[in-house]
Parts: C-alpha cells; structure tokens; sequence
C-alpha cells in the first residue's frame, strides 16, 4: 500500500458555514447595504445569509421611504416659505399705507400658521413612528365625548353655513380610549368634513355600538373622492386634485395621524364616498 492512498477523496476541507458568511461580508464590506451572494450557499450559511438579507431589504426600504419623506417635507415647507417671502418683500418695496402693512402681515401670520400646523403634525408622526408616543387610556363615554368634541366645532361649521349635530344612543357606550388623542381624530375628520363640503351641505357624527365594537362615523354630503383616490387617502402628503381645488392650505397629514391614533387604539378606520355626494369616515373601536 502506497503512502498516496491514504487520502481520502472527501478529506478536501469543506468551509465551515460561519467561516464562508465572514467571507462574504468582509467581501461586501464596502456595500453595506448589497445583499450577501446567496446562490452558491448550502445548509447553515445559506439560512444565515437568506436572513440576513431580509434583514437588508428591510432597512433598504425604511431608508428608501425616509428618503422620500425627507423630498416630502422639503416640498411642502417650499409653498408656504415662497408665499411668506413674496408678502414681505413686496409690502417692504416702497411705502405703503397703515392698512396694506395691516393686510400683509395678516397674509404673512396665516402663512405661519401652516407652518407651525405642520411642524406639529410633523413632529407628532415623526414621535408615533418611533414609538415615543404614549396614549394613556381611560373609561370614557363616547355618546358624551362626540357630543362634546362635535360642540367645539360648530362655530367653525357654521361660519361655512354648514349644519353640524352628533347622535349618539341614549344609553352610553363605555370604552378605554386616550380623549387627548380621541380628540385629534376627532378633529382631523370633521376639519376635512367642514373643508371638503359645499354651504348649505350636512355633517353628522353618528355612535353606534355592536356588543364587541363601538364605531364613530363622520358623515357629510359634500364634494366626494374619486374612487381612484380612495386608497391612498391615508396616505402622508396625499390630497386629490379636488380637494386642493377647495382648500390650498392642506398638507395631506391629517389622515395619516387619524389613522395611527385608531391603530394605537387596536381599532380601524374605513372610508367611503361618492363624488358630489358625500364621504363617510368609520372609526371602529373595540369595547373591552
Ligand atoms: N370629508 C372629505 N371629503 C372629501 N375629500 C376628503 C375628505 N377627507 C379627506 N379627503 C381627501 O383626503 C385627502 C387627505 O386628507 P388629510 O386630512 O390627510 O389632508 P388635508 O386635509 O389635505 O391636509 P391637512 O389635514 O394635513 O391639513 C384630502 O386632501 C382630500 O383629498
Ligand atoms: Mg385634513
């Protein structure tokens, strides 16, 4: 027997699965977000770098979406910066009579205000994202509690000749929400409600409750949204052409912040509308 044979054939020594994914990212090291080369990979250090990519693809897209926010944000602070200059500068040209200074710096505050509304819906999405927002929950009667939020916006209502009321069933309807919070939904749905509707339109605030589920519906009859648009509502920034056409002083914010309040509530919201017709917001909520 020859020195030679005894080498066994599988004796080559095989990588072992930790070794051959170090490899690879010290390989890839200067890309750290490529995915790691999963296709030659068997057993163990396969598993392991199929994982670790869905991990990649994961931050890839959070980076690529906080991306898109950031082009978002920079967009809607241009409009009102553009309007606010212009105002100024313009007013500052010459002078002008008390009552034009007046007018201007009355433009100039409303434009602020967009701004400072902003900043705020910004920061309290920005803060809900990251989980730094904490709701503190409390027993509270939702017949009263819409009765009493629809109440402070009836001035606003009828100063657009909008016939505003809230229903809501005798007995009360218990449930364990954050009423700051509840407030802010609320709000958001009826100041669209007022917005996108026409004088002499109707807004109701309907509670009704199933044994396991209490749901507010925001009720109006005005200018409706295209189907098209329906899915994408909730959506941050999102606002149809019609409401634009409407309104100018929107940002597309208020239904993503309804939207995160419901689901820090385990509840839902739902649209339906009809152009011309109406649009009909559902808050559901669970009854503990
Ligand atoms: N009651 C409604 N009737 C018709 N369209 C609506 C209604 N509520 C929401 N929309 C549509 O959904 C879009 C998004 O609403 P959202 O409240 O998020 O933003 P916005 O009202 O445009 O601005 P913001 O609330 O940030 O001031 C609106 O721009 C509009 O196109
Ligand atoms: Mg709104």
């Amino acid at each position: 027997m020859g020195i030679f044979s005894r080498a066994r054939p599988e004796a080559v020594p095989r990588e072992d699965p930790i070794s051959t994914i170090l490899r690879l990212l010290v390989e890839t090291e200067k890309h750290p977000l490529k995915r790691i080369p999963a296709a030659g990979l068997e057993g163990e250090a396969k598993e392991i770098a199929e994982r670790l990519n869905t991990r990649l693809d994961a931050v890839a897209s959070a980076e690529k979406e906080q991306q898109q926010f950031i082009a978002d944000v920079s967009h809607e602070l241009r409009t009102p910066l553009t309007v606010l200059r212009g105002t100024l500068e313009v007013v500052l040209e010459e002078d002008r009579p008390a009552e034009e200074y007046r007018e201007a710096i009355g433009d100039a505050l409303l434009e602020v205000r967009h701004l400072t509304r902003l900043s705020q819906n910004l920061l309290f999405l920005a803060r809900g994202q990251s989980g730094r927002v904490t709701l503190s929950f409390a027993n509270v009667d939702l017949g009263r509690f819409i009765v009493d939020v629809t109440r402070d916006l009836l001035p606003a209502a009828a100063d657009r000749g909008i016939d505003l009321a809230a229903e809501a069933p005798d007995e009360p309807v218990r449930a364990f929400i954050d009423a700051d919070r509840m407030q802010q939904v609320l709000h958001n749905l009826l100041e669209n409600a007022i917005r996108y509707t026409r004088p002499e339109d109707r807004i109701r605030v309907r509670l009704s409750s199933a044994p396991d589920e209490a749901t507010i519906e925001v009720i109006d009859t005005g200018i409706g949204i295209p189907p098209a648009d329906q899915p994408y509502v909730f959506e941050r920034f999102f606002r149809s052409d019609r409401a634009r056409r409407a309104y100018s002083g929107g940002s597309g914010l208020g239904l993503s912040i309804v939207r995160w309040i419901v689901e820090a509530h385990k509840g839902r919201v739902e649209v339906e509308s009809t152009v011309d017709r109406g649009t009909t917001f559902k808050v559901r909520l669970p009854l503990i």
